[in-house]
């Protein structure tokens, strides 16, 4: 993850001798994690309950008033009403540093960490680990317990567009939560391989070639192969449908002619020679010859390839991403959907069916899945073909843990076939190390001067239109060193940010006013939340490397306290972001605590207090701003410190 501090991606595990007795505990780690053990023991001390189950069972709240941790006693299973059970052992909880005493709200136990010396350890952390804070080596160890045995591979498949076809909404969606994903691996300790499955191959080429040669022009190719590629593919798409309304007509006539049983032998002819100089044909034979390894067809091949990788490189440059793979549907050999077919021949999975090989999962045990076309009656290979070609092919070169697909719902039927098909070729264990991660359609995606082809064009309307909101404020936009380029990252954020909003599966309507909005939940709101905290920074002129040595006892107001609290969950809230694998579990998370911060900042004031709890109140500020920037890196934003 280039966007990711070095630090990060290094970064520390627990030693042995710091480790816990609890399984999954890092107490080094996560702060919370001290609370834990220290809760896990003193109840389990004080009651016999087996202190590790105690542990297990404790659980993050949705919200501060309702504790830090909470425990459901029910969950311990203990032959007693709940109610009573929970007060019961509330009462036998001994007197604690760290804790409160315990509160009970019906069937649970509510614990409230005690905030001095919550504040020293959180925010003491905070300001030395810096970008490190929260994130957990160990999570992506092949055994936490020791460090030899290496970090967990992961491949992220993800963005994956056609060469030569609009970069659609479903592109830029597979992109922004693959890199998010990616992002959220590498700082769990994972190695992370980020992949991009370009489409670059099919009869779709052939056509694309042959159209090159009618209007294509070696300048524009240079200078902006994708449009220039586009504006190709548009052009000779139009001689198809020119040839094939013809077609069409005259196969209609021999229907009708044949249905009353008449000769048709003329027009036959006439069809077969209209159908052999048709754009479609020669595109056909065009992209066999590049099956057959035509060394000019391929040249020509391979440069639109790799002009559009180096155009599509900068584009993902402006999202923080660089793939470490550029792979692609042309890249799988052969031999590998060969071997794939012999596999599932020996099987019994694959058959034979009007000439074609298919599968037909509603033998196999899945009835939802359908059948499929693996071998085309010409012989030649389809979409999912190639992908099972894929599969095993990056099974032996990476020989990852897991790998994940970021790919549209609207592929669901075919990432569903995709894994049932490895599965019914015997590699059981290779289906089960892989995940498709889905996502809901975006609606109406477009720039204000019509349909958007390319993600770039997107980019730059949303850029211009926070350009016109930044001048708004005249002061302010006098005072930012590069506004053109910092309305270029905030449009690029408000995007994101709309993307993130709501669960994958969600689809949303692209809305250029509401996302580059400052009020309410939207990218500008999260980077305007960010730069104020740079700027108090600024006015404070404290020097930011002293600030781990302020005296936290003087944070005592509510407002302080509860800013501590949500800080210590960003370990958990990682933790849990790693399980749901959704974007919105961190941005919900950075919403919550940029809220508390705009009501904080009349009660905690930093400019004109005393200097020791102006000190104290700007290593708290600091610490939000670290953690502020920490989540909003993982999503894939660029912090601004002007804007
Ligand atoms: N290029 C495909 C498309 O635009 C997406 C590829 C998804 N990945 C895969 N392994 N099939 O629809």
């Amino acid at each position: 993850a280039a966007s990711l501090p070095a630090s990060v991606a290094a970064l520390t595990l627990q030693s042995t001798d710091q480790k816990s007795k609890f399984a999954g505990c890092f107490p080094t780690l996560n702060p919370m994690d001290i609370y834990r053990e220290h809760i896990a023991e003193q109840l389990g001390n004080a009651t016999g309950i087996d202190a590790a189950k105690i542990y297990a069972r404790l659980a993050w709240t949705s919200t501060l008033d309702k504790g830090d941790l909470s425990l459901p006693v029910a969950s311990l299973q203990i032959k007693q009403n709940p109610m009573e059970l929970a007060k019961e052992l509330a009462s036998k909880f001994p007197e604690s540093d760290l804790i409160h005493p315990p509160s009970v709200a019906g069937p649970h136990m509510q614990f409230f960490c005690k905030t001095e010396p919550l504040a020293k350890t959180v925010l003491g952390r905070i300001l030395s680990e810096k970008a490190a804070y929260g994130t957990n080596g160990n999570q992506g160890q092949k055994d936490p317990s020791d460090p030899s045995k290496g970090q967990k591979k992961i491949i992220i498949e993800f963005s994956s567009p056609n060469i030569a076809k609009p970069f659609h909404a479903g592109h830029l969606r597979s992109t922004i939560i693959g890199g998010f994903l990616a992002n959220l691996y590498t700082v769990m300790g994972w190695d992370v391989i980020k992949m991009n499955y370009l489409g670059d191959w099919g009869k779709q080429y052939g056509l694309l070639a042959n159209g090159f040669k009618y209007f294509g022009n070696e300048e524009a190719l240079t200078k902006d192969p994708i449009n220039h590629l586009f504006d190709v593919y548009v052009k000779v798409n139009g001689l198809v449908a020119e040839h094939d309304g013809p077609i069409k007509a005259l196969k209609e006539q021999i229907k009708i002619k044949k249905e009353k049983s008449e000769d048709v032998a003329e027009l036959e002819a006439q069809l077969a020679k209209l159908v052999d100089v048709s754009e479609d044909e020669k595109a056909r034979r065009y992209f066999k010859s590049m099956e057959d390894g035509d060394p000019e067809a391929l040249a020509l091949w391979r440069k639109f390839r790799d002009l559009s990788i180096e155009k599509y490189k900068q584009t993902y440059a402006r999202l923080n991403i660089d793939f470490d793979v550029y792979s692609g549907e042309s890249q799988i050999k052969g031999e590998s959907m060969s071997e794939a077919y012999k596999l599932m021949e020996k099987a019994g999975v694959s058959e034979e069916s009007e000439g074609a090989v298919i599968v037909d999962f509603t033998k196999h045990g899945a009835k939802k899945l359908g059948k499929a076309i693996i071998v085309r009656k010409d012989g030649t290979p389809l979409y999912l073909t190639r992908d099972i070609g894929a599969i095993t092919e990056r099974d032996e070169e990476y020989h990852f843990d897991k790998m994940i697909y970021v790919v549209a719902a609207q592929q669901d039927l075919h990432l569903a076939q995709l894994f049932k098909v490895t599965e019914l070729m015997g590699h059981k264990d290779l289906a089960s190390r892989c995940q498709h991660i889905n996502f809901g359609m975006v609606r109406g995606m477009s720039t204000r001067k019509g349909t958007v082809k390319f993600l770039d064009d997107i980019l730059k309307d949303v850029g211009e239109k926070m350009h016109e909101v930044m001048k708004k404020n005249e002061v302010k936009y006098s005072q930012v060193e590069d506004p053109v380029k910092t309305a270029d990252t905030l449009g690029i954020t408000s995007v994101m940010v709309q993307d993130m909003t709501g669960k994958r599966i969600n689809g949303y309507d692209f809305n250029l006013d509401a996302m580059t909005s400052f009020e309410g939940d939207t990218g500008p709101y999260l980077q305007y939340a960010h730069a104020r905290l740079c700027s108090m920074a600024r006015k404070s002129e404290l020097n930011a490397d002293e600030l781990v040595n302020a005296n936290f006892d003087l944070l005592t107001e509510q407002h302080a306290s509860d800013l501590v609290r949500l800080l210590a969950q960003w370990p958990d809230v990682l933790l849990n972001t790693a399980k749901t694998l959704e974007p919105v579990t961190v941005l919900s998370y950075l919403f919550r605590m940029t809220h508390m911060l705009s009501s904080s900042y009349d009660v905690l004031k930093v400019i004109g207090s005393e200097p020791e709890v102006k000190k104290a109140r700007m290593a708290l500020y600091a610490s939000a701003r670290q953690v502020l920037n920490n989540g909003m890196r993982i999503l894939g934003l660029n912090p601004v410190e002007r804007m």
